[in-house]
């Protein structure tokens, strides 16, 4: 049966190819920026300059991972973007669940995580110009083979093949990965944030261990509850109450 008219249809992908380059989300917000339709998406072999939150770098060797950036333009994108990191998240972890063969875990705002350790991130940045809905620039990393060496000790990392996952060929891991986000868009386009936020909250690896965060440069202390319409984490704490923070780094205690 055809959806009727007001439903958005489905994200029709066109995926390329990048091969060898700096960043898949600085080749997608440029292409936002000359104006190009909602629904491309760019994968590279390699990133010399693959980025991650904080400013931190993403490590993006031949081979490692899956590296790709999805360009989606959702209405009142300023304001959309932290659920949409939210909701590539729950994509991403539900997919990869079910091609790996092992639950997927969420660790607030952004984090894949096999085992309680990272194997995948998400970073969206947002691009105003090319004259249409401002973009979003939905990057995705996911660590496929651990480096000889392993991974820098100071975040808990791992792969999907250390962690004994099933792996696809990337093209078609990263074609599963954009059907899921697809999906999960025009959820939130019909109904709102609400299923995804409870989607999220399945996911989450987290809820009700102890947390350290930081708010407004001031650390704050609790325990996970959830996240809340707007996306923020929900900190139940000691003396009683809970608190909202918006953005931030969690510390698991
Ligand atoms: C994080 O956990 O900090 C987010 C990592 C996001 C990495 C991906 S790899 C594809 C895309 N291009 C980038 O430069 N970054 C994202």
């Amino acid at each position: 049966m055809k959806a009727p008219a007001s439903v958005p249809a489905s994200v029709k992908w066109r995926l390329e190819f990048a091969g060898d380059t700096g960043s898949t989300n600085d080749l997608v917000l440029e292409r936002a920026r000359a104006g190009e339709e909602e629904g491309l998406a760019v994968w590279a072999r390699s990133q010399q300059k693959g980025r991650g939150r904080m400013g931190r770098n993403w490590y993006s060797p031949p081979g490692g991972g899956l590296y790709f950036s999805a360009l989606l333009r959702p209405p009142a994108a300023p304001d959309k973007i932290s659920l949409m990191s939210l909701l590539a998240g729950v994509a991403a972890a539900e997919t990869l669940g079910e091609i790996g063969g092992r639950p997927v875990g969420l660790k607030w705002p952004n984090d894949l995580r096999l085992g309680r350790r990272k194997v995948g991130g998400i970073l969206c940045e947002y691009e105003p110009g090319g004259g249409k809905p401002g973009a979003v620039a939905v990057g995705i990393g996911i660590n496929l083979k651990t480096p000889e060496g392993g991974f820098p000790e100071n975040i808990p990392a791992t792969s999907m093949e250390e962690a004994g996952c099933r792996l696809g060929g990337g093209e078609e891991m990263i074609g599963a990965i954009l059907q899921g986000l697809g999906r999960r868009y025009r959820d939130f386009l019909c109904q709102g944030f609400e299923p995804i936020r409870k989607r999220w909250e399945g996911l989450c690896d987290g809820i009700g261990d102890l947390a350290e965060v930081s708010l407004a440069g001031e650390p704050v202390s609790g325990r996970m509850r959830g996240i809340d319409e707007k996306g923020r984490l929900v900190l139940e704490q000691p003396g009683g109450g809970e608190c909202a923070v918006e953005a931030g780094e969690v510390i698991e205690r």
